[in-house]
């Protein structure tokens, strides 16, 4: 059957300005959605991500034994108090990466086989990443997909606690064999290359799990096969900092510009992008002003328009700023001088090869940019040329970096197959306008 594809044009404007409140955090709302199936009673959460990829997870966790309501804004979650009830059929995981990797692990604690798969673009990522420590934890994991990609069938049961050096530095697969550790016997240790987001071990905690953070290093002591007894609660989830890197980084390159997000996560290993763009000569403030109950910090960030120097990102920085790496092209684009992009090979492997299809969509806007095995080389400031059709490349993050570039172009720029930005940010298109930019 033909899907239609739409498309939609972006207005040049030369300043972004006022007060918006981004959506919630993906990857907290996944967790808690998860954790939340999990735990007996009624979770309720405010400010979850109402996007294609939770909306997934959630009707994933229903076919899993879990009931949920919208009240309002808000997510009433009833859980299965310990123990999911084996799915009839294939579950379905969309889009999402992080849904099909980190419920592969409490899968991973239950006897019945059950399969996972996803869209044509979920069904070419890697999943060996987490085949392997689930197998040595004592999981049957059979990758069914060309070249060790997903459907992923799991057949769990007595797991047992392992020492793991996880090859790459990957919160998905870390927060995937803690998940499978609560329900092994004895320790299970996660060992990182480069740190990464530890939205799950903060939420583990505030749900009374305890764990050891040492180092590169965290363990958690199994539940055996019974599981582990996570109690309901309320949360609060975070503004997502991801989604509001786009507002960040179109206000932060052009003078002008004064921008207030309020109620935006702050997780030291989510904020890198703002420590490149101050290093770019960027004036990015954060007001630590609230509490979000998931043990995560939250505020206002405030954005006041500069010119911009190109950088160098890399190393131990890559983690911290995987999902915004786009955006510091887009900044490298607008700054004065060379920006580099090295050691960020994983953009390969992402919703779409990201360094691939953003040097693509830059060298069409007219930007010199030059294409490596890691990275990518960006000589601004560019002449932003308009009147092009960009390409999605069905990755969502691809069309919104994109139209931050696209607001300097010299006329309207068309992007084309724009549905994959509903996997994380429905609303993006409308806050384009809040922020004073047109898009129809
Ligand atoms: C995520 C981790 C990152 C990130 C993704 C969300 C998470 O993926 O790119 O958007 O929620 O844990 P990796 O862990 O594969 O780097």
């Amino acid at each position: 059957m033909e899907t239609t594809r739409h498309s939609i044009t972006v207005h040049p404007c030369s300043r972004i300005s006022g007060v918006l409140k981004v959506p919630g955090d993906k990857s907290i709302s996944h967790r808690i959605a998860m954790l939340g199936a999990l735990a007996a009673g009624t979770t309720t959460v405010h400010g979850f991500l109402k996007s294609e990829d939770c909306l997934a997870i959630l009707s994933v966790l229903a076919r899993l034994g879990a009931r949920y309501e919208f009240v309002g804004d808000a997510l009433r979650l009833t859980g299965v108090g310990g123990r999911f009830i084996a799915p009839q059929g294939v579950l379905d995981m969309g889009n999402s990466g992080t849904g099909i990797r980190l419920l592969a692990g409490l899968l991973a604690g239950h006897s019945f086989t059950s399969e996972m798969t996803g869209d044509e673009s979920l069904r070419s990522r890697p999943m060996r990443r987490i085949a392997e420590p689930l197998t040595r934890m004592g999981t049957k994991v059979e990758l069914t997909g060309p070249a060790g990609c997903a459907p992923i069938r799991i057949t769990g049961g007595t797991l047992r606690g392992i020492d793991y050096t996880s090859p790459v530095a990957s919160a998905q697969v870390k927060s995937c064999v803690l998940f499978a550790g609560l329900f092994a016997e004895g320790t299970t240790r996660v060992t990182e290359i480069s740190p990464t987001r530890d939205h799950t071990e903060r939420l583990l905690q505030a749900m009374g799990i305890s764990l050891e953070v040492k180092g590169l290093t965290v363990s958690l002591q199994g539940f055996g096969s019974r599981g582990p007894a996570l109690p309901a609660r309320s949360w609060n989830v975070p503004g997502d900092i991801s989604s509001a890197a786009f507002w960040i980084t179109a206000a932060a390159c052009r003078p002008g510009s004064l921008l207030e997000l309020p109620a935006v996560g702050w997780n030291p290993r989510r904020n890198a992008l703002v420590s490149v763009l101050r290093r770019m000569g960027a004036s990015v403030e954060f007001i630590e002003n609230q509490d979000s109950s998931a043990c995560e910090c939250m505020g206002t960030i405030r954005v006041t328009g500069q010119v911009l120097q190109g950088t160098e990102v890399g190393g131990d920085e890559i983690p911290d700023l995987i999902d915004e790496l786009p955006l510091v092209a887009v900044a490298g684009a607008m700054a004065e001088g060379r920006t580099v992009i090295r050691n960020a090979a994983e953009l390969r492997v992402k919703e779409s090869d990201r360094i691939r299809s953003v040097v693509g969509n830059l060298a069409r806007l007219g930007v010199k940019v030059e294409e490596r095995a890691d990275g990518m080389v960006i000589e601004g400031p560019a002449r932003i040329k308009g009147g092009v059709a960009l390409d999605s490349y069905g990755d969502h993050r691809l069309p919104m970096a994109m139209s931050m570039l696209a607001l300097s172009a010299d006329a309207p720029v068309r992007m084309d197959d724009i549905d994959c930005v509903n996997k994380s940010y429905p609303l993006f298109w409308e806050d384009l306008k809040k922020v004073g930019g047109y898009a129809e």
